[in-house]
């Protein structure tokens, strides 16, 4: 068995496939999560996955006394892979101290007790939100950082800054930000998946729901962006792909194979995909026809953005090769699943 790893927010869409994706590997895993936006149900699937159940707490990491409990009562803690924050773009805005304290305080906790409990390392979830729109495609690592659109691209912004700030101060830490692009999918089994709260907000877990009828039709938003199509271009990467990412970049630091104290990764196709080149994709991986309609532009989004992930693709020896209608058949089993489990 190797190193034991911290898996915070392990309960929650990326946090569980990656949990299944390091046992797999040969990793004991720890999940932590305070369940506030995911369920303790989540870790029978995990085991009926894997095989093997990880160890939960349910623990808020903006506690610093039960956080460090935490690592008191697991010592082989070697690894922390941290995912649980708050992720809602448009409740950010509306609740700004919410997400702050949310995300901000947690990796502030954990990075004052990684010396303490000698955890080795931390792998941190960042977004390509931190480009804004960039002025050159693809967007690689080295692209300036724009002003973000909101609370919570800023708590990605602060938090890549403060892991900066940490080991430039000499803390014995190692750690590698990734910054997602647009994640997607579920497990092939379908026995994970993506459990958005009340009404859907990101593309596909409204297009699986439209699909399925939950909701009349799915609204694209704008047709007249500067793209071939017109709509908004995203490099949309299947999550059990994100989630081996994640292995790979652990194993990069449990295997001393990190050339700096901190490494910074686009993990992404390296393609980019129309809204409406998705929706295409998705009726011919699935045989279902979509209800779908154009309407105006969504305020703050994006044009399109897609990344150069060569970095990754080199140094971690990583890559994201599932095929988009692969993956959105994964997307739509889930939705059926969850049908079929009476879940909604
Ligand atoms: N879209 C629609 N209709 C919908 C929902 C989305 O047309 O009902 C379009 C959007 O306009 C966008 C694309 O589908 O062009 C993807 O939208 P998502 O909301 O799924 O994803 P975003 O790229 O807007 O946002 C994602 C994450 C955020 C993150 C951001 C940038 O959800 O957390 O990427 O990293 F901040």
């Amino acid at each position: 068995m190797k190193e034991t790893i911290l898996v915070t927010g392990g309960t929650g869409f990326i946090g569980s496939h990656t949990t299944v994706e390091l046992q797999n590997a040969g990793y004991e895993v720890v999940i932590a999560d305070n369940l506030s936006n995911s369920s303790a149900d989540v870790i029978d699937g995990i085991e009926k996955i894997t095989g093997i159940r990880p160890a939960f707490e349910k623990v808020d990491l903006r506690d610093f006394d039960a956080t460090e409990a935490l690592f008191r009562k697991y010592p082989r803690i070697r690894g922390i892979i941290h995912f649980a924050a708050s992720k809602a773009v448009g409740e950010s805005v509306e609740k700004p101290l919410l997400y702050y304290r949310n995300n901000i305080i947690s990796l502030v906790n954990l990075l004052e007790l990684m010396p303490k409990y000698e955890v080795k390392g931390i792998i941190f979830s960042s977004s390509c939100t931190v480009y804004g729109q960039p002025d050159v495609l693809p967007v690689t690592e080295e692209s300036p950082i724009k002003k973000a659109e909101s609370p919570y691209g800023n708590t990605k912004q602060i938090n890549e800054e403060i892991i900066q700030d940490t080991v430039k101060s000499g803390s014995p830490i190692k750690s590698i930000i990734l910054r997602y692009f647009n994640p997607i999918g579920s497990h092939p089994t379908a026995i994970i998946g993506e459990m958005p709260n009340g009404v859907p907000q990101n593309l596909i877990p409204y297009l699986t729901q439209t699909a399925i009828g939950i909701r009349e039709c799915l609204s694209v938003f704008g047709d007249d962006y500067d793209t071939p199509d017109g709509s908004c271009i995203r490099d949309y990467i299947y999550v059990v792909d994100l989630a081996k990412a994640h292995v790979s970049a652990m194993t990069r630091i449990m295997e001393d194979q990190i050339e700096e104290p901190v490494e910074i990764y686009n993990i992404g196709t390296g393609r980019g995909t129309s809204v409406l080149e998705l929706i295409n994709a998705f009726e011919k991986a699935t045989g279902v026809r979509l209800n779908y309609k154009i309407v105006g532009r969504r305020a703050g989004d994006i044009e399109k953005v897609w990344g150069n992930v060569d970095k990754a693709n080199q140094k971690l020896g990583w890559r994201a090769d599932t095929p988009l209608e692969e993956v959105l058949a994964t997307a739509w089993r889930w939705q059926v699943a969850l049908r079929e489990r009476g879940v909604m």
